[in-house]
């Protein structure tokens, strides 16, 4: 298993461009079984979450790869033949976001079969909204041998208001609702950015929706689609976590190939703490001050500050002066970089869905071990601060999630690299 090896102390200076979003290539990649022939997409992250999500594809029949290379940006679904409609355990067990298979298979092929996710590190993740949200348009559910099995010979157009509000069981009923016969109205719907770029992939393939990026999507169904060409929108928490990593660094860093108003809640974060932040062409620069000021966060869905930057933000209240509470209100046990941080001299002390984070003079390298993607990420942010070296086991969490950091890191500075094993 690779590790990575780093030593803190370098100020961050230079130029950084973000890659395409994860959580927007996962639910696209899904939507080309919607439409019958090839779809490419560009600015396509190399992950193994991506690769995950191809590979889901491919044991179903679709034609999948990297044009190009294995370097590229550029990727190609095909759904052409027979599709085996299902997601098996082995794929689903190792990345959740599978389960966005559910909607377009129903929809496309009448049948769907996909592994139950099970918890995972952050919680319980149960996906009741997205079989609610199918059932509403009349697709049959049956839950056996642990696979979740939808089937429907036409799926009807309905109303659905979710109780929860769900990323992927937004996307996943949006992605049925587009073949549906007649209107469907989803209520109380996520309003995250990747929900919007799928809605504008759908659209650019004959969908008909309306109103994706605010609580209330309504889409009229459609007879077929057809495959498309798209360029993925770059990576918020990507660039976020690059802020984060200027600010921490005492740095000043311009990140490039960002949407500053899919950003605005961790710039405003940002900015209390002290930093500087100026937008402008597509880019974010962020100067760090003399002192970081602790600041109160509480994770709530778009346009809130995301979870997906919880950890990232709570490395860098570990060294900021004063006293910080971090409030996780959308996943239960999403503190497991904790302990982590606290071997790094971190003084942190959780309680219930609240961290209490009390800025220290210094941070030391420790070995640490990575448990979830952010986490990690999380990690990688406290080393480049930490005196001495660190060294973190178990990145393929990292690798889920992140193209090349510590490229890029290494790049505006940092002495970071990884070590094959
Ligand atoms: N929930 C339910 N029932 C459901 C679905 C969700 O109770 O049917 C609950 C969840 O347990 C959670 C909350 O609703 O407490 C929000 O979960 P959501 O469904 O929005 O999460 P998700 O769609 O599974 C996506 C991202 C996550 C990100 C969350 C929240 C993708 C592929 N994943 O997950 O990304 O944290 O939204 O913004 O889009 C990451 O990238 O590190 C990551 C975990």
């Amino acid at each position: 298993m690779d590790k990575i090896i780093m030593k803190g102390g370098h100020r961050l200076e230079g130029e950084v461009s973000v890659s395409g979003a994860k959580n927007a290539a996962l639910p696209i990649l899904a939507s080309a079984l919607l439409a019958d022939g090839k779809s490419i997409y560009r600015n396509v992250p190399d992950l193994a979450d991506v690769k995950t999500m191809l590979k889901v594809l491919g044991t179903m029949g679709c034609g999948t790869g990297r044009l190009g290379g294995a370097q590229s940006d550029m990727c190609e679904v095909e759904v052409h033949g027979p599709i085996t409609p299902e997601a098996p355990y082995d794929l689903v067990k190792t990345m959740r976001a599978s389960v966005l298979v559910l909607g377009p298979l129903v929809a496309r092929f009448g049948r769907a079969r996909v592994s139950m996710p099970g918890g995972c590190a952050i919680g319980a993740r149960p996906i009741d909204q997205h079989l609610k949200g199918l059932k509403a348009l009349g697709a049959d559910i049956h839950l056996t041998e642990g696979y979740v099995e939808a089937t429907a010979k036409h799926l009807t157009g309905g109303t659905v208001n979710f109780d929860v509000i769900t990323v992927t069981g937004t996307e996943n009923v949006m992605m049925a609702a587009v073949l549906a016969r007649g209107r469907s109205v989803l209520e109380n719907c996520a309003r995250e950015p990747e929900v919007e770029e799928l809605a504008r992939v759908l659209n650019k393939m004959g969908a008909r929706i309306e109103g994706a990026g605010t609580s209330v999507i309504t889409i009229e169904g459609v007879e077929a689609l057809k495959p498309v060409e798209h360029a993925i929108l770059p990576d918020r928490i990507e660039a976020g976590t690059l802020m984060v990593a200027a600010a921490i660094t005492g740095g000043d860093v311009l990140i490039k190939r960002v949407v500053p108003e899919h950003l605005e809640a961790v710039i405003l974060k940002l900015r209390e703490t002290g930093c500087t932040l100026t937008t402008g062409n597509g880019g974010i620069r962020v100067r760090a001050p003399q002192v970081l000021h602790s600041v109160d966060v509480k994770t709530t869905e778009h346009p809130g500050f995301p979870t997906d930057m919880q950890a990232q933000l709570m490395a860098l209240m570990t060294v900021a002066d004063g006293t910080s509470v971090i409030s996780e209100r959308i996943f239960e046990n999403r503190f497991m970089h904790v302990p982590e941080l606290h071997r790094m001299g971190a003084d942190i002390t959780v309680q219930g869905h609240t961290a209490v984070v009390k800025g220290v003079r210094t941070l030391s390298g420790a070995p640490v071990m990575a448990t979830d993607l952010r986490a990690s990420a999380s990690l990688v942010l406290a080393g480049l601060r930490a005196e001495g070296k660190t060294d973190i086991q178990r990145i393929y969490h990292l690798d889920r999630g992140y193209e090349r950091l510590e490229q890029k890191l290494s790049a505006l500075g940092a002495d970071i690299q990884r070590v094959k094993a």
